[in-house]
This record gives C-alpha cells, structure tokens and sequence, in this order.
C-alpha cells in the first residue's frame, strides 16, 4: 500500500492555503509587546518548520469533499483557520517543550528560551495557545471545540506521563505508545477529525471516523520514525540535539525492542540512563539488536494502517497526496 504512484509533492498541492497561513498568523501574533511579539512571530518566519499539520488539514479537507459538489467555500475558510490553529497550538507546545527539555535549539535555530528567557518563552507559548483558543472559538462549532480542546488536555497529559513516570512505566512499550498518542498522534488525529465535522458529517460518520484513524495511525507513525531519527541522524540535520531521548532518560521503541533482546538494558532503562556511560552501553546494546529494523516495522505498520483508513474516501488527487504525505512521514530523514 506505501507505493503510491508519483505525483505533485503533497506540500505544493496546498501551497496557496499555506503561503496564507504564514501571513495570517503573522497578523494574528501582532501584539503590543515588542518581545512577545518577536518570540512567537520567531517560529513562523522560520522557513524549517515542516508545516506538516497544516497541511494535513488542509489535504483531509478537500479529501472528505462530497464528489461533483462545488466546494463550500465558506466552510474551506474555516477548515483553513483550523489548519492554522493546529499550527498554533503545535508551535506553542514546542516552545514549551523546549524549556521543559532545556533544549537549546529547535528548527535550525535558538529555542525561544535561549534567545529570549524562560519567562518569555512560557508566555510566548501561553500567548500562541490563547490567540488559537480565540480563532477556536470564533468557528462557532462545539463539537470542533470539543475535540480541539481534547487535543489540548492530551498533550498536556503526554508530557505530565513522562514527567511523573514510574520506573516500570518507562519499561512498558504499551505506555510509550500511549505517551506517543498523547503527546503526537492525538493533536493529528483530532485536527483531522475536526476538519470532517466541519464539512458537515456527523461524529459517528464513518467519515469522521476514518479522518481521525487516518490521523492516528499517521501521528504514531510520525513519533516513531521521529524516535528513529533521533539515533540515526546528525544534530545538525535535525535541527535539534541528536541522542537526546537517551539523554533525556527517554526510553523510545528501538530502546525498547532492543531490551527484548539485551535484558541488561531494563537497569539502564529504570534508572533512565543516569550513571555515567549509560547512554554509550544503550547506544551499543542498540546497535547490536535489531531494534533499529523493528522499530522502522512498526511505523510502516502504522503508515500502511493510515492508507488504508484513506480507502474510506473517493479517489482524489487529495487522497492521493495523503498518501504520498504518508509515505514521506517514513522516508523522511528530518
Ligand atoms: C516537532 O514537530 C516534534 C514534535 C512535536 C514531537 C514529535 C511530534 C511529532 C514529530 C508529530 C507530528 C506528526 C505528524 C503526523 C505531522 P515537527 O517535527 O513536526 O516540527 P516542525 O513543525 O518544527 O517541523
Ligand atoms: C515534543 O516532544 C513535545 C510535544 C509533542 C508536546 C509538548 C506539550 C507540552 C509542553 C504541553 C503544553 C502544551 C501546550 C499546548 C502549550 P519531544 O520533546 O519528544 O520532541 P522534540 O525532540 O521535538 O523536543
Ligand atoms: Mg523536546
Ligand atoms: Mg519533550
């Protein structure tokens, strides 16, 4: 199913709604506060970012358009502005993240906190979230604000797990992958979600329901392979430290299918890779297992279920750049 037949890059395909977010959302962070203003406009002038989420919404809308319908154009508008709130509300996380993370740098560039400080970053962020809570609310949908604001308490509830994290929990691959739904896929899948009910189907519509399994299956794929970056490829090409779950104390999949094999590792793991030469011995247990390969398994498992919860919608070039986009969420290697 991940073979798609080639064409336009997903990304161009809604180039327009894109190029429109950057210039909204430019306005829509203008502020009074020359800082505020700075630390949350940082993000969206940065060409890095992969504007992943956005465009995913925009494609999930035209894919979930009724066949021979001309497009509602009002309702595209406010598929556009949830588009732009998911990017709002990713970015806001980020910079959040990054002071929870002490990382010091994020797409190509200075985190927020190092370049301003901590205190700037977290109201940059709170900042970001409440402009998007407004534009939330303004589509004048509560089942949509439902929804969005799920996603929300999701993210928030993936981050207090791996704060609060018992040693056995940091063992467990179910609770990874339900930390990965919380902290990744929920905010794809329910965007998605939000996009079908905008265009009118009702929740238990097996259109609602295959955007947001789509979105979850893509999302998990997304954390994975994120997880699989982050040993295999250099800081300088991720934009962001490399090794830096293991020195975070973050046991991910590959970590965790090499521990099936290596049980020398479960101490390291529990004791989240604190004693020195921690990260060095499950760095080299790793490569020895083949936890790597398992791992790339596992999110091509996730990205073949997305495709074929896309075969729920007509067969339209958007379909099909959904699953190109799919297939690009695998082989990316940033
Ligand atoms: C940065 O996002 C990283 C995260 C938010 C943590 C991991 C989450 C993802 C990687 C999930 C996104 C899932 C999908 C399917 C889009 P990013 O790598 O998208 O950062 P960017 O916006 O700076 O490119
Ligand atoms: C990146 O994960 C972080 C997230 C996907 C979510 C962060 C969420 C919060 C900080 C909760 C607050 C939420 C809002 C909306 C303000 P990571 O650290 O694994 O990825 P990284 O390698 O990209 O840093
Ligand atoms: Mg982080
Ligand atoms: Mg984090």
């Amino acid at each position: 199913v991940l073979n798609p037949p080639p064409g336009p890059s997903p990304f161009d395909q809604v180039k327009d709604e894109l190029d429109m977010l950057a210039d909204d959302v430019r306005e829509l962070v203008d502020t009074d506060h020359p800082v505020l203003k700075l630390a949350a406009s940082h993000f969206f002038s940065l060409a890095s970012g992969k504007k992943f989420r956005p465009t995913i919404v925009m494609l999930m809308s035209q894919a979930v358009e009724r066949i021979g319908e001309p497009r509602d154009e009002d309702v595209y508008e406010r598929q556009r502005r949830l588009g732009q709130i998911t990017e709002m509300i990713h970015t806001a996380s980020l910079i959040h993240d990054d002071v929870l993370d002490e990382a010091e740098t994020r797409r190509g560039s200075d985190a927020v906190h190092k370049l301003f400080s901590n205190k700037v970053a977290v109201l940059a962020g709170d900042f970001l979230l409440a402009r998007a809570s407004v534009l939330l609310a303004r589509l004048g949908n509560v089942e949509v604000v439902e929804v969005m604001a799920t996603a929300l308490d999701a993210l928030v509830t993936g981050e207090v797990m791996q704060a609060k994290a018992q040693p056995t929990d940091l063992e467990s691959f179910d609770w990874y992958v339900r930390k990965s739904y919380f902290k990744t896929a929920s905010l794809i899948a329910c965007s998605c979600k939000s996009a079908a009910l905008l265009s009118g189907y009702g929740q238990e519509s097996e259109e609602v329901i295959a955007a947001e399994k789509f979105g979850y299956h893509l999302g998990l794929a997304f954390q994975i392979v994120d997880d699989l970056l982050d040993f295999t490829q250099s800081a300088d090409l991720l934009g962001k430290p490399a090794l830096s779950d293991l020195k975070n104390g973050h046991a991910t999949a590959p970590i965790l299918y090499a521990a099936e094999e290596y049980p020398e590792m479960g101490p390291l793991i529990r004791r989240r890779f604190k004693d020195k030469g921690d990260v060095q011995t499950a760095h080299k247990l790793l490569k020895q297992s083949s936890g790597l390969e398992k791992t790339r398994e596992l999110a091509l498992w996730h990205a073949s279920q997305a495709v074929e919860w896309l075969s729920s919608f007509p067969d339209t070039p958007a379909n099909q750049a959904l699953v190109r986009l799919t297939t690009q969420v695998i082989t990316r290697i940033k």
